[in-house]
């Protein structure tokens, strides 16, 4: 630490430009350095955040003993192997999602973490927006009720990633690196995920790229209550106006109320019987529905859109890595694990290995038996 400010060295300066944004604007943090192979790029962000070091050399980053955690924003494939080294160096560890994109690692690094003592955590981003925050947060107040289903989505036309040389790699597909969002917020209402089942189309506008990976997706989930979610997602193919359908979304159908939580307009909308009824009304509110009974309501956020999206368009959304970032400080600092950890990243990515299965058996899939093939319970 350094002037009681927990010291956040960055690699992978694309998308770590939005954590470079966040610690500098964080009470909790200051930044240690920065970390690119790209050396250009190491100097635009220096430029751009008037920084004075950087390093091309993630062994340097590393050996810098003022540097307690290490934020990781290099490609998906590199995640595991990045972690372990931070591990081994003894620094706390922030990696953006997905975590790994499959399990043969999965047992090792999670051992090598309960060893270090040092907490992972997994930047699970979408969890950290405004409207989807407010959501959790009313129906964890008992606003909507039981929760009876969920529909969650991620849908964006987002050809335009395979310009990245490393969505050609091995290893790259849609629903790790995109759908891992939607599946994210289904499992953070249905923690217990014991079976999944669904389709998926490798459109014709992927093959173009010369890629063979579902672009289009649906999935059921359910957990061991029987409660299910369906999670979809579509990525190379237009979508609609987000006036008609965020690109990220998530419906809570409760007993008592409905809410949905949108992206990118910051826009949450319920619809839930008041608590306040007298016993007696409550039944026939229920039968007739007179509008004076329910709050119907659309929450609008739009004075926080520069707090969450603060660079030219909306790909990068920094706000949600301040409030990722901070939350993490806070429960370092209380002791506690933040969460998503390794382990329930890890849990979300055997979900996600079930889900990969039953599109190509075409048949329901469980968890457990993922978890136990690689040793993990
Ligand atoms: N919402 C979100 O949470 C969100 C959004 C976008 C991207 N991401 C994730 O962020 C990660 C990076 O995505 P991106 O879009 O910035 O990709 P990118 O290709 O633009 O950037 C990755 C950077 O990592 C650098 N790099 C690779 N190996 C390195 C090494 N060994 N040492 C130092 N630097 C190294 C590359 O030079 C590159 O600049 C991916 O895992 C992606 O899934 C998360």
């Amino acid at each position: 630490m350094k002037d009681n400010k927990f010291v956040l060295g960055v690699v992978g300066l694309g998308e770590g430009r939005s954590i470079i944004s966040a610690i500098l604007n964080s009470e909790y943090y200051t930044l240690g350095n920065i970390c690119d192979l790209n050396e250009e790029l190491c100097k635009l962000r220096c430029e751009e955040f008037h920084l004075e070091r950087y390093t091309t050399s993630y062994e340097e980053l590393l050996r810098d003993e003022a540097i307690d955690i290490i934020g990781i924003y290099t490609p998906d494939q590199f995640h595991a192997a990045h972690i372990r080294q931070a591990l081994l160096a003894g620094k706390h560890v922030i990696c953006t999602k997905p975590v790994l994109l499959g399990l043969t690692e999965a047992k090792e690094l999670l051992e090598c973490q309960q060893k270090s003592g040092k907490k992972v955590f997994i930047g699970q981003s979408t969890r950290f927006f405004e409207s989807v925050l407010q959501q959790r947060k009313s129906y964890e107040a008992g606003v909507l009720g039981e929760l009876v289903t969920l529909e969650t989505h991620y849908k964006s036309d987002s050809r335009w990633f395979l310009d990245r040389p490393w969505s050609k790699k091995a290893g790259f597909s849609w629903m790790y690196n995109f759908m891992i969002h939607a599946v994210d917020l289904a499992v953070w209402y249905l923690p217990d995920i014991e079976e999944v089942f669904g389709y998926g189309v490798v459109s014709s506008n992927t093959k173009e790229f010369g890629l063979n990976v579902e672009d289009t997706l649906t999935f059921l989930v359910k957990d061991k209550s029987g409660i299910y979610a369906t999670v979809e997602g579509a990525y190379a193919t237009p979508c609609l106006n987000k006036e008609i359908e965020f690109p990220i979304e998530c419906t809570i159908r409760g007993t008592k109320g409905i809410s949905r939580g949108g992206y990118n307009q910051l826009v949450m909308y319920q619809k839930s019987l008041k608590d306040s009824l007298p016993e007696d009304k409550k039944c026939y509110a229920l039968d007739a529905e007179p509008e004076e009974f329910f709050e119907d309501k659309t929450y609008r956020y739009d004075d926080k859109h520069p707090y969450y999206f603060r660079f030219e368009g909306e790909t990068h959304h920094a706000g949600e890595y301040q409030n990722y970032i901070d939350y993490f400080a806070k429960a370092l600092l209380a002791g506690e694990t933040p969460l998503p950890d390794l382990k329930e990243g890890i849990h979300t990515i055997a979900i996600m290995e079930a889900m990969g299965r039953s599109l190509h058996t075409g048949a329901p899939v469980k968890v457990e038996r993922i978890l136990s093939e690689y040793g993990i319970i």
